[in-house]
């Protein structure tokens, strides 16, 4: 398992072949146990901007509001086709075309805007006798709905309460890498996001955090203590980040100059220029993808012995069935299953290579 686009390949692999297998996600299965990525913080404190420039990519709904978004995507091949449900939203994106992305909702069941079926034309077709989703997986990105200190006019009192526990049901997953997001012109080493970072990782291991809207410090002041770790300790660098201004997203600059323009913020801050190389979004998506990389190596390892009992019963179950059809087998329904089992084999044979 040497390189990330082995392991990605083979959690693809894999995650078809549960699917085949009957495993649809729930309690113990893989799929629940994959890395996730999840940003906290208090509203407009700059969470979906700092998914967006990780992913090097616009494409969050603005004004999406409190709907949590996950987005699956493939950080090997800058690819990624992916879909997502969380809260009845959909999400596809295909990065190798940026032409061909799609949104799809669902309001009380009816589908509103671009329907997954509508999308489905837009990936790479074969001969997968499975057919159906292809290149799923890898790093889900969940957008939550910021923290709130108070509920305005017209929200339930509850509100507040509400946010922090759904967003707590995320983040208290061990899988689930936390992106702490403080605004720098706001006290960080008290914000909400490092407060609920703390309750569900005291030890910090699996929270990265986050400073954005340096550029918008008073002057004269800056974040160095947070950044060099002296007002809070976290295991993981504390990265600071320039994310797009409001100005800029209404002069439609697009990813690729703010984040040139982030690099020539660092390099040439008196403040911050020593620590340019350990700065900024880009720095930032490297660092997630080699803790997420050593997440999903876990949590394969930890599953191989199951999944090859899972693949070994079903090559058994296979084998019956066809015996009681007999071969060689001739309709359709034969050949399917002889098909499956094939699959079980070639994955049988793979997750062994993996286990040496
Ligand atoms: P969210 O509500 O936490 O998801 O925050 P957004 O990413 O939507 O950002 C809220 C507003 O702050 C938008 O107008 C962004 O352009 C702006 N913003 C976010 N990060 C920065 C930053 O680093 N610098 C500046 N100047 N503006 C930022
Ligand atoms: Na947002």
């Amino acid at each position: 398992m040497a390189t990330m686009e082995s392991l990605i390949g083979l959690v693809n692999r894999i995650q078809r072949a549960c699917t085949v297998l009957g495993d649809h996600g729930g309690e113990g299965s893989l799929w629940e146990a994959l890395p996730s990525v999840a940003v906290v913080g208090g509203q407009s404190s700059g969470k979906s901007s700092v998914l967006e420039s990780i992913v090097g990519r616009d494409f969050l709904p603005r004004g999406s509001g409190n709907v949590p978004m996950r987005i699956t995507f493939d950080p090997s091949a800058g690819v990624l086709v992916s879909l997502v449900m969380v809260c009845d939203l959909f999400v596809w994106i295909r990065y190798r075309d940026p032409e061909a992305v799609g949104v799809a909702t669902s309001q009380d069941g009816e589908w509103v805007g671009t329907h997954m079926a509508d999308l489905n034309h837009l990936l790479p077709q074969n001969d997968d006798p499975f057919g159906g989703i292809r290149n799923v997986v890898n790093l889900t990105l969940i957008d939550l709905p910021g923290l709130t200190k108070v509920a305005v006019e017209g929200q339930p009192e509850s509100i507040v309460r509400d946010i922090e526990d759904m967003v707590r049901s995320y983040v208290e997953k061990p899988n689930c890498i936390i992106l702490a997001i403080s605004p720098a012109n706001q006290d960080i080493a008290t914000s909400d996001a490092i407060k609920l970072a703390r309750e569900v990782d005291p030890a910090g291991e699996r929270t990265f955090g986050v400073v954005t809207k340096l550029d918008l410090m008073d002057k004269g002041t800056n974040a160095l203590d947070v950044l060099e770790g002296r007002s809070y300790r976290l295991q993981h660098p504390w990265v600071g980040i320039v994310n797009r201004s409001q100005a800029d997203i209404n002069k439609n600059v697009d990813m690729i100059a703010a984040r040139r323009k982030e690099q020539e913020y660092f390099a040439n801050s008196p403040d911050y220029g020593h620590l340019a190389h350990k700065m900024g979004s880009e720095y930032l998506a490297k660092l997630l993808s080699k803790v997420a990389i050593h997440h999903l190596e876990s949590a394969i390892r930890a599953r191989i012995p199951s999944i090859v009992a899972l693949i070994n019963k079903t090559i058994d179950e296979l084998e019956a069935e066809l015996d009681r059809l007999g071969r060689p087998i001739g309709a359709d329904g034969g050949a399917q299953l002889y098909t499956i089992l094939e699959m079980c084999r070639a994955f049988d044979r793979i997750f062994k290579e993996h286990l040496d």
